[in-house]
């Protein structure tokens, strides 16, 4: 499952796997949501069926989501995590402010799992689906927003996991670190 493992700095990993988020165990599960963070299809669908109707309640108090923010709610029936990290990447549009937003998406959630204490993560491909962001382009701002996180909280102990759905992905993630 794992297909690659980055080491970055002492404490830290990022982990390339060929799976879903609801595949790895982990603290934390990043959810692509959308600004209702009401649920949707995609990988919020399918982590609203897995968490049960608990986390769509907790979601209702929260007021929706800033386009790059983060926000955390319980887990409810993942019985294995201990929070679901919901993050609205953009709807891709070409524009430079895409890039800014994504790279939000995954420094904000790294944040929110950092002040929890957690000390594993997993991303999906954030706004690579419904949402249209270019798989390659979206690879290299992942990359890059986790990496420099990572190099700005050295003391931070974190597995990240970049969960890669669709095969696609994967060849995209791994093409961007073996240079395939
Ligand atoms: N299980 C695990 N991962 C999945 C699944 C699944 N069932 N389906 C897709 N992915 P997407 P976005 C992966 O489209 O582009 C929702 O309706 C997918 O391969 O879920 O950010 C929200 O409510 C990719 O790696 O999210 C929003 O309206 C990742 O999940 C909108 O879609 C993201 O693909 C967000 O669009």
């Amino acid at each position: 499952m794992i297909q690659k493992v980055i080491k970055c700095g002492s404490n830290a990993y990022i982990n390339i796997v060929k799976g879903g988020v609801l595949d790895v165990k982990v603290d934390a599960i990043v959810n692509a949501a959308n600004n209702t963070l009401l649920g949707g299809g995609g990988v919020d669908g399918a982590i609203h069926r897995a968490a049960g109707p608990g986390l769509l309640s907790e979601c209702r108090t929260l007021g929706g989501c800033e386009t790059g923010d983060a926000k955390a709610t319980g887990a409810y029936d993942i019985s294995f995590a201990k929070a679901i990290i919901h993050t609205v990447g953009p709807v891709y549009s070409g524009s430079d402010e895409d890039a800014h937003l994504l790279a939000s998406c995954y420094t904000n959630s790294l944040d929110r799992a950092l002040e929890r204490g957690f000390e594993s993560v997993a991303f999906p491909c954030i706004s690579t689906g419904v949402y249209g962001y270019p798989l390659g382009d979206a690879a290299k701002v992942a990359m890059k927003a986790v990496k420099d996180w990572l190099a700005a909280h050295e003391d931070a102990v974190i597995n990240v996991y970049i969960c890669c759905f669709r095969e696609e992905e994967l060849e995209a993630y791994l093409k961007l670190e073996n240079g395939q």
